[in-house]
């Protein structure tokens, strides 16, 4: 089964037409992305990697993680943003939504927890408190090795391991993901002789989940990584082609441009399966980060339905009419519950007797995509057949490959961002950190 793209719900909002007019510029884009021709072309490395990726580095990957869930019941991935995100979407999408709280003879895998993601400290002791009982493992991610909120929550559990086990056997529990030679954190892996991950040079953090920076953390939660390739695979072959007839993933990237360009400048990312709410929120990065620059872009947000209709369903309905939504339908889900009769019928729920949840589910779905379309918001559909590794691999590479096209159609670099400095700058000024004097000085005077 494939996954599929239908913008049959936004036909009111894009004429088949448009589709036509775009050809010429869809090929500039694929021809700029292709022949690594295009702005930011150096960070182009993801889009072959599904072909590239050796056997020899997923072995020992999946080496690695087996020894991991040998040797700990809490498992620990300290990173932040692209490098915390894609393991996280998958993990939470691929597991048992109750994973934490199942045994490990149950689950045969330990327990994952993140940390590096957020500054509060809060979090950090409570996650201290947790695993302190327990036999930990931790795999620190930065690519550049100097981001701040990974560095910190590292240095706070390097501790806690170093006291607990002694620096020895402390730095047999630490694996480290990073740049293949430069950063704070590749020379102390080298200094601890902590085991390495490389991240690659021309993969950028948003597009490096198939790289050892997703696939370590996900193959210790025991999701299957040959299967995520497999899946990025296909996706890579179906995307290939520059025609836009035969490509789902080129028909997203123009659909959400067309939308733009008539004052849609709101995307949401819904989905109606709780699983992928992470997954939402790395698509959130990849597009936001990639698109929102020289002051345009859409801007990327997601929802969670139906928990979200009972919170934002009244603005989608009748707020300012510049949204459109993409859907994320699954059609099959992992589990269901067939919907019991009951005698006295007190909450009026007999008429679904005999259905199932997934069936209300369902109808929720067509009921709410017919309703904001009435509203005014164009709805696009990517259905999806299950939420498997399989499938997980493909979404990764259709939605990475639709954003370097969506860039590319855009006119921006997709690939860098420069926009996330200017707030690290200023921190780093009223830290006290050493090089920001001559800032640190202005920015008191403007915080007086
Ligand atoms: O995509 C990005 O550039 C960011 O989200 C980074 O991934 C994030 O800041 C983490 O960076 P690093 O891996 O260098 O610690």
């Amino acid at each position: 089964e494939k996954v599929k793209f239908d913008y049959s719900k936004a036909i009111n909002f894009i004429g088949e037409h448009e589709f036509e007019n775009m050809r010429p510029m869809l090929d500039v884009a694929h021809n700029l992305l292709h022949n690594k021709a295009g702005a930011g072309n150096n960070y182009t490395g993801w889009l072959q990697l599904p072909e590239e990726i050796s056997n020899d580095e997923l072995e020992e990957i999946i080496r690695t993680a087996e020894e991991i869930k040998g040797k700990c019941d809490a498992f620990i991935v300290v990173g932040i943003g692209g490098s915390y995100l894609g393991a996280r979407s998958a993990i939470e999408m691929l597991t048992n939504h109750f994973h934490n709280y199942t045994s490990k003879d149950e689950k045969q895998t330990p327990n994952i927890y993140y940390a590096g993601h957020n500054i509060s400290s809060t979090y950090l002791a409570q996650l201290i408190e947790i695993i302190k009982e327990k036999d930990v493992c931790v795999n620190v991610i930065s690519k550049s090795g100097t981001t701040t909120e990974p560095a910190l929550a590292f240095r706070a559990l390097k501790n806690l391991l170093e006291k607990k086990y002694g620096k020895e056997e402390a730095r047999k529990r630490i694996i480290a993901t990073t740049d293949r030679k430069q950063g704070a954190l590749k020379k102390l892996a080298d200094e601890e002789g902590y085991k390495t991950f490389v991240i690659p040079d021309d993969v950028g953090g948003r597009f490096s989940v198939l790289t050892p920076v997703g696939l370590l953390p996900i193959a210790v939660a025991g999701i299957d990584i040959t299967n995520i390739i497999e899946g990025a695979k296909a996706c890579m072959e179906n995307s290939y082609n520059s025609d836009i007839s035969n490509n789902y993933c080129y028909q997203y990237a123009v659909a959400r441009n067309i939308l733009y360009s008539k004052g849609k400048t709101i995307e949401l990312l819904v989905n109606y399966e709780s699983a992928l709410q992470y997954f939402g929120e790395w698509w959130k990065q990849l597009f936001g980060e990639s698109e929102g620059k020289d002051y345009k872009g859409i801007f990327p947000a997601t929802l969670n339905f139906s928990t979200d209709l009972h919170s934002m369903g009244q603005y989608i309905q009748e707020g300012k009419r510049n949204l459109f939504e993409t859907v994320i339908q699954v059609k099959k889900p992992l589990e269901d519950i067939v919907i019991n009769e009951e005698e006295n019928n007190l909450d009026g729920l007999n008429y679904l007797a005999g259905k199932t949840i997934s069936f209300v589910n369902e109808k929720a779905l067509e009921a709410t995509i017919l309703a904001h379309v009435d509203g005014g918001v164009p709805n696009l559909i990517i259905g999806v057949p299950k939420l498997t590794p399989f499938y997980y691999g493909y979404l990764v590479y259709y939605f990475q490959k639709a954003c370097g096209i969506s860039g590319y159609l855009l006119g921006v670099n997709p690939f860098n961002q420069p926009g996330v400095e200017e707030y690290k700058r200023n921190m780093f000024a009223l830290l006290g950190k050493p090089g920001f004097e001559k800032e640190r000085a202005q920015l008191l005077k403007r915080l007086k």
